[in-house]
């Protein structure tokens, strides 16, 4: 008989309100609500060949990115696996212009949900792995349904974070800032189980480093020669490989499992990336943090910045703590840099 226990991330989170003692059980049953929400995703994308769930939904998003039918069906679960339970008092959502209030037919909570609700939209159509990320902040407005300040916190005020992977298997990671843990869905029995407690991120790293060199001819020269650095063979810290699936969730959880340096810099015509700051950058770099990584805009760390609106888009640099300062130092030595020495030009 193996010694292992079977935790299911419910009990996980029980266990973990524990260490909370200000923590009231409306946290936990945030983060067990979005285990259900999920549940439901996981089953859609694992059927999305099968049923009329791929394609596009017909419209483009606040992000003038045309919306995949599976990123509206995401947006709904969560939406609809939350609403009612009254412990948010707001959402925001990547895929929705404004913040979301509860209604009024629903009591309101203490708690702000954050999220990205289908995170690889390109990658639907071609069973590439895709996911889900959330970030938890608890209210600081005086309004009862919340308002946008709730919603423009920085990183380092969440109470929780995490992702979910629809990938070979379906995974749910989370931190509560102790520690990063790692669940296994098995459909079997529709349970989250934990198969990765207290994740640390390698460093010395394994030999990956992830950017879509499609866009090389856009960045500094100094961004450019440290991707050349991480290539060369012949220099110590080079002879790296290259691991780019185009789904955030899918290369930060690699970064985070096996060690490494993801980026998405500025370039010419996008300065500030791509990625979001409220439902990308904070959720993922409170992770990595939490594993022992780092996580920046190539200057700045990522959960110390201020939000000026909602979705905010930043460059982003996160993985193992060695590799992450020395791509800093790298663009760092171009000097008079604005906020993020990722951000293309100042
Ligand atoms: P989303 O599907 O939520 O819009 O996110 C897509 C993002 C992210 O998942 C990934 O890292 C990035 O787009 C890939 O962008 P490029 O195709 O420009 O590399
Ligand atoms: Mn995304
Ligand atoms: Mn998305």
């Amino acid at each position: 008989m193996n010694d292992t226990h079977i935790i299911t991330i419910e009990r996980h989170i029980i266990e973990e309100e524990r260490r909370h003692p200000e923590a009231r059980g409306a946290f936990s049953n945030v983060l067990s609500d979005l285990a259900l929400a999920a549940k439901v995703i996981s089953r859609q994308v694992n059927m999305a060949g099968l049923v009329d769930i791929l394609g596009r939904a017909g419209h483009r998003n606040v992000q003038g990115e045309d919306v995949q039918k599976l990123d509206v069906f995401a947006q709904d679960v969560i939406w609809r696996a939350m609403d009612h339970t009254g412990h948010l008092c707001c959402m925001a959502s990547e895929e929705v212009e404004e913040f979301m209030p509860i209604p009024d037919k629903f009591p309101a909570g203490d708690y702000v949900l954050l999220f990205d609700p289908l995170d690889g939209s390109s990658n639907i159509d071609v069973n590439v792995s895709i996911g889900t990320i959330f970030s938890i902040h608890r209210k600081v407005s005086k309004s009862e349904r919340g308002a946008e300040e709730d919603c423009l916190q920085p990183g380092h005020r969440q109470m929780a974070a995490g992702y979910v992977l629809y990938g070979s298997s379906t995974m749910m990671v989370y931190t509560t800032g102790e520690g990063v843990h790692g669940f296994t869905l098995d459909p079997s029995i529709g349970e989250f189980i934990l198969s990765h407690e207290n994740i640390r991120i390698p460093d010395p790293p394994s030999r990956y480093y992830s950017v879509n060199e499609a866009y090389f001819s856009r960045w500094t020269p100094e961004m450019q020669a440290h991707v050349a650095r991480l290539k060369d063979p012949d220099r110590e810290e080079g002879g790296f490989s290259s691991r780019y699936i185009g789904s955030l969730v899918a290369d930060a959880h690699r970064t985070l499992m096996r060690g490494g340096l993801f980026m998405y810099p500025g370039d010419r015509l996008n300065p500030r990336g791509k990625l979001r700051l409220q439902y990308e950058a904070n959720p993922l770099a409170f992770i990595v943090e939490q594993a022992g990584g780092r996580a920046s805009d190539g200057r700045t760390r990522i959960l110390d910045r201020e939000p000026d609106h909602l979705h905010e888009r930043i460059p982003l640099f996160l993985g193992s703590d060695s590799m992450v300062r020395d791509v800093e130092a790298a663009l760092g030595k171009m000097g008079g840099f604005g906020p993020g020495a990722g951000v293309y030009g100042r």
